[in-house]
């Protein structure tokens, strides 16, 4: 089994895919790592270096790779990763992937990612809480197309994380 996290930055994939390899004894692997691991830099600089193009080019190829060759893992995606080059149907056309949408509000992402943005080109130029929570609510609202495709689809803010590893761990059997 292949489960995939998506949703949108500060959504706690990370968190949720530490929580859940370890409960299932599986291997937890972060695709932003895995991009950075092969590009030999943060993504901050792939995106000032090489731009946003040749970001989404590496986190497809990676993405299938990791898909193809690795079997009984919990993956975090990036935050827009299902959003581009038809990802997102090639997640669902593969038949050991379980997908999960961790579908945290535009309030609360906005508060996460406050502190959290320098890390996060994507984001970073936006100087306010309120022009980020502007900006999170239209994006958000654009991806929700990719991100409600995924089958199963939690909606995650009035749950802890031990909560959110137990709806999916129980959703598995
Ligand atoms: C992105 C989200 C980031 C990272 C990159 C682009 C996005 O991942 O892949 O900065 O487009 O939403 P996280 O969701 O882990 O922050």
């Amino acid at each position: 089994m292949q489960i995939v996290l998506i949703g949108y930055m500060g959504s706690g994939k990370s968190t949720v895919a530490k929580h859940l390899s370890a409960a299932l004894s599986y291997e937890k692997i972060d695709l932003d790592s895995v991009i950075e691991d092969s590009e030999g830099k943060p993504i901050t600089d792939i995106f000032s270096e090489s731009g946003e193009i040749y970001f989404r080019k590496r986190e497809g190829l990676l993405l299938r790779e990791v898909i193809k060759t690795k079997n009984n893992i919990v993956l975090a995606t990036g935050g827009g990763t299902p959003c581009y080059g038809n990802l997102m149907e090639f997640l669902k056309s593969q038949t050991d992937v379980i997908t999960v949408y961790l579908n945290a509000s535009a309030a609360l992402l906005t508060k996460r990612l406050m502190a959290e943005k320098d890390a996060r080109p994507i984001i970073s130029h936006l100087k306010s809480e309120v022009q980020l929570n502007e900006f999170v609510r239209k994006h958000l609202f654009e991806r929700a197309f990719y991100y409600n495709q995924a089958q199963l689809r939690l909606s995650t803010d009035a749950l802890s994380e031990e909560e959110v590893v137990a709806k999916i761990v129980a959703s598995l059997y």
